[in-house]
């Protein structure tokens, strides 16, 4: 059973739960030896997947980092570089893995609202010299988490790939929340899909899904794609359960996802209406960074301990930067009870 909620849970949109219907979607699920290929659920979520992001095939992992992990090996060779944006999810939050797993280098570009800046990453492709390690990659992340869960526009991603391919690179698609970045922006998820060789997508992120990822390309790759993540220990068994979540996810979440956005927008507008507070980024989605910029108010880890002791959990993310993430476990009402809660923390000076 679902554990009766104890707080107003902002801190990511990793943080939902499995409802009833998606509990019982994954207890019927028929269930096989994955290793063997007799997972007929996970079979169905992969060709389902495969053609809602209009690739070739698709391959059920376990987790966002390790899609990234998976599509980064395949497509470099130890001491090459990737090229990111200084915001990328591997730079910062994967655990040191992708010198762990593929030996590579990142490259830091910058790029206003986490869009990598097109003649800056051209100016760190590397020449074909003998003493030059050899840029084999360009990821991108839409929508970009560092950057507020901006929208990566999808003709920004298309000049990029354009760019990427002049120069022979694979363009992997860091998507784990490429639904938020579709829904928002009003653009086909399989448009931006077409921007990348590889793409990777969760399914326990604004999705609902307890567990899981996708990563997606052409049958070749996600042939050698399978062989990786044995490599790396993520062969399923009866996975199935999970598959089936996954499944209910990818049909009936999507477009709540506008619901999300909505309260995210919701509750930035009040937080800039406070007059103490700053939104570094625009709210293009679920997500919401806040600085506090007036003395006295608390901030940061301080602001992040009365919002708990008045029931909502957010993430501290500097000493004055707190963030808020929606999701489908967050209601109206949530948004209208955090609002309240920081005008009398504001109050309580
Ligand atoms: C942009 C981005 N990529 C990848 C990941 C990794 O996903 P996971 O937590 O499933 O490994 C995250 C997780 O927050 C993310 O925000």
């Amino acid at each position: 059973m679902t554990k009766e909620r104890q707080h107003i849970d902002l801190r990511s949109d990793t943080c939902t739960l499995p409802t009833p219907e998606m509990r019982q979607r994954m207890a019927e699920a028929e269930v096989g030896d994955d290793v063997y290929g007799d997972d007929p659920t996970i079979a169905q979520l992969e060709k389902y997947t495969a053609e809602l992001l209009g690739k070739e095939a698709a391959l059920f992992v376990v987790s966002g980092t390790m899609a990234n992990q998976i599509a980064i090996i395949l497509a470099t060779r130890p001491g090459d570089e990737v090229i990111v944006h200084k915001y990328a999810h591997p730079a910062h939050h994967e655990a040191g893995a992708v010198g762990a797993n593929a030996g590579v280098n990142l490259v830091f570009v910058s790029g206003e609202g986490g869009c990598i800046d097109i003649d800056e990453m051209e100016g760190f492709v590397r020449p074909d010299a003998h003493y030059l390690a050899q840029t084999s990659m360009l990821m991108v992340e839409n929508t970009q988490n560092m950057a507020g869960g901006r929208v990566v526009p999808v003709d920004h991603m298309q000049k990029l790939y354009e760019r990427a391919k002049a120069h022979e690179l694979t363009v992997h698609l860091d998507g784990a929340r490429i639904f938020n970045a579709s829904v928002a922006s009003g653009t086909p998820v399989q448009d931006f899909a077409a921007c990348a060789d590889t793409v990777s997508f969760c399914l326990s992120k604004g999705l609902g899904a307890p567990i899981g990822s996708m990563l997606c390309g052409s049958k070749e790759t996600i042939r050698k794609a399978r062989r990786t993540r044995t490599r790396l220990g993520g062969a399923w068994r009866q996975a199935g359960m999970l598959a089936a979540a996954g499944l209910y996810a990818l049909e009936t979440n999507i477009g709540g996802l506008a619901a999300d956005h909505r309260r995210a927008r919701v509750l930035s507008e009040a937080i800039e209406e406070f007059g103490v507070f700053s939104i570094p980024h625009p709210v293009d989605t679920n997500i919401i960074f806040m600085d506090t910029v007036q003395e006295g108010v608390l901030g940061g880890r301080e602001l992040e301990a009365a919002l708990k002791r008045e029931g909502i959990l957010a993430n501290a993310v500097s000493p004055r930067g707190v963030r808020f993430v929606t999701h489908l476990g967050i209601t109206d009402e949530d948004i209208e009870h955090t609002i309240n809660a920081l005008g009398r923390i504001i109050a309580s000076g």
